[in-house]
């Protein structure tokens, strides 16, 4: 099977990574988190007192991270500058300030690049919101995943709580929603499904059962070529 370029992109919570990460797993494939690039800009500014809005200073910052991912004992490991920051950008405020920082054009300019050198080579699955659209515009197969809004908020509060989070399910929801607005309502790549993109709806779907049905697409796409 020839390997190819697969974009996954969808809003918060619908499944993307863990999805991407098995796919890319099963294949043999990279698996690239671009949320988790956003999510460290983020991460970084915060402690660098830098505001999440402040454009040229966060670009700069994103121009001179160090990313590394590694799959280690199943899982994938976020290292920038060779700190390990896998557990501490998941945290929610994290979230919303990696889409906050992804409103600004030279923070998306700054990881656009490198985002795109590491899907060149082919065999990559890279996730995030607007992979089809911008990032890799001539990925083999764009699969724009998406779920209730309800199904995906219980999904990431039962996610939360797994890492001792203490958050209402009503809290996690409207966190939920306002980043998906705000990602989809922003200006530069907003998150939409491109015009080529298989949209999957994971609400009533386990994530093997997803995992199953785009490893069946990336297969038809391999043989086919279409
Ligand atoms: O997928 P995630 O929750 O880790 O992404 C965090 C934020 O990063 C998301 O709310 C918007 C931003 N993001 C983006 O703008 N473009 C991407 N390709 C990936 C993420």
């Amino acid at each position: 099977m020839r390997p190819l370029t697969i974009a996954i992109d969808g809003p918060g919570s619908a499944g993307k990574g863990t999805i991407a990460r098995g796919v890319a797993m099963q294949l043999g494939y990279q698996y690239v988190d671009t949320g988790a690039m956003y999510r460290a800009v983020a991460l970084r500014a915060l402690r660098e007192g830098l505001s999440w809005s402040d454009e040229d200073g966060v670009a700069a910052l994103a121009r001179q991270l160090a990313f590394a991912f590694q799959f280690r004992d199943g899982s994938l490991r976020v290292s920038v500058d060779g700190e390990d920051l896998t557990h501490a950008i998941r945290e929610d405020t994290i979230g919303m300030g990696a889409s906050q920082v992804s409103k600004l054009p030279a923070v998306r300019a700054a990881l656009l690049e490198l985002q795109r050198s590491l899907g060149a080579a082919g065999g990559v699955v890279m996730d995030g919101r607007d992979i089809g659209t911008v990032v890799l515009p001539d990925a083999d197969l764009k699969i724009y995943l998406d779920a209730d809004l309800e199904v995906r908020a219980l999904r990431r509060h039962a996610e939360l709580s797994r890492r001792g989070e203490q958050t209402t399910l009503a809290d996690v929801r409207r966190a939920l929603d306002a980043r998906d607005r705000q990602d989809m309502e922003r200006s530069v790549a907003p998150l939409r499904a491109a015009d080529d993109a298989v949209r999957l709806d994971t609400t009533e779907l386990t994530i093997h059962r997803s995992t199953q049905k785009v490893l069946e697409l990336v297969r038809e796409r391999a043989e086919t070529g279409a």
